[in-house]
């Protein structure tokens, strides 16, 4: 079958020598068959270009100078600028984006779940390295590795990981920011206590999780959450949480210790007992944020800055851009069935060797191959012109579901530093375990790990040893903050909800930008897809968001044709990015219209 590898052989082990020069021709007669092809792309807008540029709403995408957010959350959009405009740094302002998404985004907003926030520093900065702050929830020290039943509900206190979002705010606060804790976390006081106008998406979201039967025995979170006329939630109705704000004005008066000390960390246990859950009060002092440093990668001369482990997100996505930059991908249509397929089998071989390899590297050794060129171009030597059965790459298996609720939002300042931070409590209101008298909830992000050890099935277990429960240990994750650079100047800050779909929604947007020359609300509209490996399933989101449809119906029988299993969805993630155009200086805000976000900037 022919070969789409395209990369230079010039390090592969003498074993691929041969190989290699097969694939050489074949390089050459393929470039000459594709590059005059490939240098007309560039030239002119592809048709998906100048389709999708008139599809993007002006409301969702914002322009700015100074300063910029993009998060789901309008209210917590505008503290973002509020506190931008009063002095603060990118970072002073994701801290108070977050806590205001804890009281304005309660199915993933939290203080009661984990994330992960990558800063790259501004251009006055004497050290420019971009960092990243690991605030990741932890196994309780009474976790065992087989402490789950295969099947078990998730929606048990006995899911709750140790939080980690308030430390990790602190820590990054007390790392960059300008301003003072108390500034930060007042607008979310204010938040809670004095109410907000709810939206159509809150609306959606609390209707959802209240009705739904699954929720009957969550006594508190009706208390708290239900609409003080026994009716549904409304666009324009008022959410007060007077128990929430009365716990955030601990955090804000104490710092981090009004939440794992004292007043809450005593309701916490006390919920703890109650529900059945096993984090203690050692468990909330001894919790630790980290600060780690960034997997770097680069994709034709970007520098590509995303999450380490105990995320799977910057290794996978390193892997998968190694493996396309070799790829000639441009030589056809973004949408065309030859990307797609190209970019599926990329996906399918980065998660595979996710599954394999990728755990909390605090407890197991993650390779460091995996990010690098040569064993990418390895990977990619095995794609072909059909789809590569899953099957073929390792031995049957599948991996358990993320949760697809978490949220993301983006920060840029005036001086160039950027705040890519995605947060969740696993699933959408996590456990749906609401702290009694805090107001607040608590994640099931247990659920993360590997539910049985040594136990891989069909039916969607993997009991590899990397992801196995432990105490203390961080359960694997697919959160992708992301940050592009280019000769040191910022490119794009993305990141998205999603479960394991994150890792490949934001893989969509750096190509969309990267490799498309995308205008950012285009590359955020556009249609994405998603391969994890197992189940063996390529699924293309249709319809709705872009003005492609059509055209993709055409283009999912040619993917079928190839021997893709295509499943259809309507939405996947929700990735509010920002794109910084170094020429002239603007940022432009792009908030994912699949949920009702918003950008601003000044
Ligand atoms: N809970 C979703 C993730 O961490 O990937």
């Amino acid at each position: 079958m022919p070969n789409l590898f395209t990369t230079t052989c010039k390090e592969r082990s003498t074993q691929h020598r041969i190989s290699c020069l097969v694939l050489i021709v074949t390089v050459t007669i393929s470039w000459w068959c594709y590059g005059p092809a490939r240098t007309a792309v560039a030239q002119t807008p592809t048709t998906f270009q100048r389709r999708t540029a008139s599809t993007v709403q002006s409301q969702r995408v914002a322009d700015g100078k100074h300063g910029m957010v993009a998060a789901v959350s309008p209210p917590a959009v505008d503290v973002g600028v509020e506190i931008l405009k009063a002095g603060g740094n990118a970072v002073d302002a994701a801290v108070a984006v977050a806590f205001a998404e804890a009281v304005t985004w309660p199915e993933a907003g939290n203080i009661g779940g984990g994330g992960f926030m990558l800063v790259a520093p501004g251009r006055s900065a004497e050290d420019k390295s971009p960092t990243f702050f690991d605030y990741r929830e932890t196994a309780p020290a009474a976790a065992t590795p087989d402490m789950f039943a295969l099947g078990e509900s998730r929606l048990t206190a006995r899911f709750v990981g140790t939080p980690g979002t308030v430390r990790g705010l602190e820590l990054a606060h007390k790392k960059f920011g300008k301003l003072s804790w108390p500034d930060l976390v007042k607008p979310a006081v204010a938040l809670a206590r004095d109410g907000f106008e709810v939206n159509t998406a809150l609306a959606r979201s609390l209707n959802g999780v209240l009705r739904d039967r699954r929720s009957v025995n969550n006594a508190e979170m009706h208390r708290v959450f239900d609409h003080p006329e026994g009716r549904l939630w409304r666009n324009g109705d008022r959410l007060l949480q007077p128990e929430l704000a009365a716990t955030l004005e601990r955090i804000m008066e104490q710092g981090a210790a009004g939440f794992y000390t004292g007043r809450t960390a005593e309701l916490f246990v006390a919920e703890m007992r109650r529900s059945g859950g096993l984090i203690t009060a050692a468990d909330l002092t001894n919790y630790e944020a980290k600060e780690r440093t960034p997997i770097h990668s680069t994709y034709r001369g970007y520098d590509i800055y995303g999450a380490p482990p105990p995320s799977s997100g910057g290794i996978a996505n390193a892997l998968a851009l190694n493996m396309l930059e070799g790829l000639n991908l441009k030589r056809e249509d973004r949408f065309a069935p030859r990307t797609l397929h190209v970019m599926a089998e990329a996906m399918r071989r980065a998660f595979h060797q996710r599954a394999m390899h990728l755990g909390d590297a605090d407890f197991v050794e993650v390779p460091e191959y995996l990010t690098s060129k040569e064993f990418a171009s390895e990977l990619a030597a095995s794609l072909h012109e059909r789809a590569t059965p899953s099957r073929s790459l390792a031995e049957e298996m599948e991996i358990l579901d993320g949760g697809e609720n978490t949220t993301h939002f983006s920060v840029v300042d005036d001086d160039g530093m950027a705040v890519s931070n995605t947060y969740t409590l696993e699933h959408s209101f996590g456990s749906r375990v609401v702290v009694n008298g805090g107001g607040f909830f608590l994640n099931n992000e247990m659920g993360d790990f590997n539910q049985k050890p040594g136990h891989t099935d069909e039916r969607g277990n993997i009991g590899t040893p990397a992801n196995v429960i432990a105490p203390g240990k961080r359960m694997l994750s697919s959160m992708s903050p992301t940050i592009v650079k280019r000769d040191g100047e910022l490119v794009l800050v993305t990141g998205s909800p999603g479960g394991r779909t994150i890792i490949n929604t934001v893989l969509c947007i750096v190509v969309n930008v990267l490799e498309y020359e995308m205008e950012i609300g285009a590359a955020v509209d556009a249609p994405r897809i998603h391969h994890q490996w197992f189940p063996d399933q390529l699924r293309v989101e249709t319809h709705r968001f872009g003005n492609v449809g059509e055209d993709l119906t055409s283009t999912i029988e040619a993917l079928r044709s190839m021997g893709h299993r295509v499943t259809t969805v309507r939405g996947q993630g929700d990735a509010h990015s920002i794109f910084y155009d170094a020429a002239t200086g603007q940022l432009r805000g792009a908030a994912d219209k699949r949920l009702d976000g918003k950008a601003a900037g000044y």
